[in-house]
């Protein structure tokens, strides 16, 4: 297995061009199985959980190409052969569960393995059966798997989320654009890639509107056409590279950025002491006079911090003057990277969902063993922020969520290589 080496080494400057969204392309493309008609994504990431997307929708019969070297992403399902999603691809990505709302407007039917329990935390599928039932559907489960049906099809429903999931909110707008009559959804996800999903779908002929906001209306049709979609900039890739100048000094710009998808994040920056300007190509994040300050952080569904920025937050503040506090409200069992964090010389203690962090002078390198995709990013951030040299293991985590990681760092001075396993 290949491991990640990074060594201390001092400040980073220059640019890191910031790649498309992976949990918009994750839900962009099963919306490709609501229509025959071919759908095509530009500004595709290259990364592992594509693929496994992409294995998915060919185990359905989807036609999916990969072009210019991933970054473009050509699909048609005009001739779908199954409706199962089968454990063994659901098993490797929660996102896989995406596929449910599409076929079951489409075709009436769905099976899809529920995904079972992940490393950070148990992660259900209810609130997206709910959403699904409110439109009609009867779904059992047998066999770990969900049987969804809608024999008469999918109706329009009032329907309101006992909580904003992002998932279930894209499973039920997506259902609903072929549903009859007209769904308003409450208490709906209002993340970007949310926003990015209702465009797409628009593109394609569905009607839609209040994305972005808690209440989506969507008006059913009959039938979704083909649309050339770009995929939204990735906000959680964005922020996770504000912090390599914020936590190892420097400047650096990131191009694609925009500060309306992460302003939460930003402002926690700023108040911690790090500066984040809009320029004409993206956002330039700068740290230049000594250490950040603490700040307390709390998780909570966009336009809140957001929880897949937690890990890397948590690596700044351990070098941090004073103590902060950072709650994590979305996931149960999220602090996974904390006492690998503590084995290069950080101060934390976690009491259920909250983790209390006092900032150390300077982190010391050390062997450690990412657990999941942001934690593993954690790890290296912190690796870059520490004396000497510090190995991330497992880095098959880091391969599910950024692209080029290595050499986008190396391309603003970090010192970091990665090492070929067995
Ligand atoms: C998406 C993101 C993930 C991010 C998360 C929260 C993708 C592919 N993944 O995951 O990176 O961390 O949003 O911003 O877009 N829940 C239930 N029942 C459900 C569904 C969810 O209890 O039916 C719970 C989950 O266990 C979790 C919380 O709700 O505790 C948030 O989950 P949700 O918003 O659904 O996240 P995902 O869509 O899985």
């Amino acid at each position: 297995m290949d491991s990640i080496l990074v060594t201390g080494n001092g400040p980073l400057n220059g640019q890191i061009p910031i790649a498309g969204a992976k949990n918009a392309c994750l839900t962009l493309m099963p919306a490709t199985l609501l229509s025959e008609e071919p759908l095509t994504l530009t500004n595709a990431p290259r990364l592992s959980d594509i693929k496994t997307m992409t294995a998915l929708l060919q185990s359905l019969g989807a036609e999916v190409s990969s072009l210019q070297d991933g970054q473009v992403i050509a699909m048609s399902s005009h001739n779908l052969t199954s409706q199962t999603a089968d454990y063994d691809i659901v098993r490797k990505m929660r996102a896989s569960n995406l596929v449910l709302g599409p076929l079951l407007a489409r075709f009436g039917q769905a099976v899809v393995s529920l995904p079972g329990g992940c490393a950070i935390g148990a992660r259900p599928m209810d609130l997206h059966v709910e959403g699904l039932e409110a439109l009609g559907a009867e779904i059992e489960l047998k066999d770990g798997y969900l049987h969804a049906r809608a024999p008469g099809g999918l109706k329009g429903a009032v329907h309101e989320m006992r909580f904003a999931s992002v998932g279930a909110t894209e499973n039920i707008v997506m259902a609903a654009t072929l549903a009859k009559g007209t769904t308003v959804l409450k208490n709906a996800a209002r993340e970007p890639e949310i926003v990015d999903l209702v465009e797409c779908l628009r593109k394609m002929g569905a009607q839609i509107s209040g994305e972005g906001s808690s209440t989506i209306e969507i008006q059913g049709v009959d039938r979704l056409h083909g649309a050339t979609h770009q995929v939204v900039t990735d906000r959680i890739e964005l922020g996770t590279y504000m912090l390599a100048p914020a936590i190892c000094g420097g400047e650096v710009e990131l191009l694609g950025g925009r500060m309306s998808l992460v302003e939460s994040f930003a402002a926690k920056l700023d108040a911690a002491g790090v500066s984040v300007a809009e320029t004409q190509n993206g956002l330039k994040v700068a740290r230049k006079n000594g250490r950040v300050q603490a700040v307390d952080v709390v998780t909570e569904p966009f336009p809140g911090f957001p929880t897949d920025l937690q890990a890397q937050m948590m690596a700044l503040m351990c070098t941090a003057e004073g103590t902060s506090v950072l709650e994590e409200r979305i996931f149960e069992n999220r602090f996974m990277h904390a006492p690998e964090l503590v084995r290069m010389g950080a101060n934390i203690e976690v009491h259920g969902g909250t983790a209390t962090v006092t900032g150390v002078e300077a982190l010391k390198g050390a062997p450690v063993m990412a657990t999941d995709l942001r934690a593993s990013v954690s790890l290296i951030l912190a690796g870059l922020a520490a004396e000497g040299e510090t190995t991330v293991s497992r880095v098959y985590h880091l391969d599910r969520g950024y692209e080029h990681v290595v050499r986008k760092l190396e391309g603003v001075g970090a010192k970091i290589e990665r090492i070929k396993g067995e």
